[in-house]
């Protein structure tokens, strides 16, 4: 269960397993707690109650420096993607291994080689306002891409794209899942599941309407 400070209850009575690999779809009118279960999936925030168990990391008793660490296998892509426009596309790919220590030298060459499977190696030393949305978006998976982590979460990643674009960034985080990355996306474009089919997890009111239980 997972009550705010303001007494909300955001998600009560969640009962499931995603096993790895697995291609999960959070839809859900909006309120539902998407945004809230992703956040708990990184330790952003912690269960009231209950258990909540992540790539073998326990979040309801973990201390802040299992999070930190629990939070360098997982790649995020923010609602409204969080880049920062002060600097290039190069820096904010690079940030998830910046912070574990890694410096530019050994940083090129992997930033480049995410930013080609995202189509943009011709924009690494653009900045984000320079970009698209659709390519801020792509820029915004490199990133969570950059430190090869066995889980993606995505909230709304296509949020403001058009149909063609959502689709090329839905194919990416397909050919990711292909990879073995387990990916799970918060989205209200229920029309992407008929081209991109996946595991589809319902929240209504904070509770889970269909998917998996275990
Ligand atoms: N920091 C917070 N403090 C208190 N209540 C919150 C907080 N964040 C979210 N909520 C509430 O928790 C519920 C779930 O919110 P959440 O952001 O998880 O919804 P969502 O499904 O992501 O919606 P959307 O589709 O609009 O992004 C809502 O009722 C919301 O008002
Ligand atoms: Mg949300």
């Amino acid at each position: 269960m997972m009550r705010y400070k303001t007494g909300k209850v955001a998600l009560s009575g969640l009962n499931m397993d995603i096993p790895q690999g697995s291609f999960v779809y959070l839809v859900g009118e909006s309120g539902a707690g998407k945004s809230t279960l992703l956040r708990m999936l990184y330790g952003g925030l912690r269960p009231t109650s209950g258990q909540l168990e992540v790539q073998g990391t326990s979040i309801r008793g973990a201390t802040d420096a299992q999070v930190r660490e629990l939070r360098q296998r997982i790649g995020i892509i923010f609602q409204g993607n969080r880049l920062l426009n002060a600097r290039t596309v190069f820096e904010n790919v690079a940030m998830p291994l910046r912070v574990q220590g890694w410096d530019a030298e050994r940083l090129l060459p992997r930033v480049r080689k995410v930013l080609s499977f995202v189509g943009l190696e011709d924009r690494l030393w653009s900045y984000p306002e320079t970009l698209s949305g659709g390519e801020q978006q792509r820029v915004a998976i490199a990133r969570a891409m950059l430190a090869n982590p066995p889980m993606i979460l995505a909230d709304e990643p296509t949020g403001n794209l058009d149909d063609d674009t959502a689709r090329h960034v839905l194919d990416l985080l397909m050919a990711l899942n292909k990879l073995g990355t387990t990916v799970l996306m918060a989205t209200h474009d229920l029309h992407l599941l008929t081209s991109h089919p996946g595991l589809v997890m319902q929240l209504h009111q904070g509770a889970l309407m269909t998917g998996q239980s275990s």
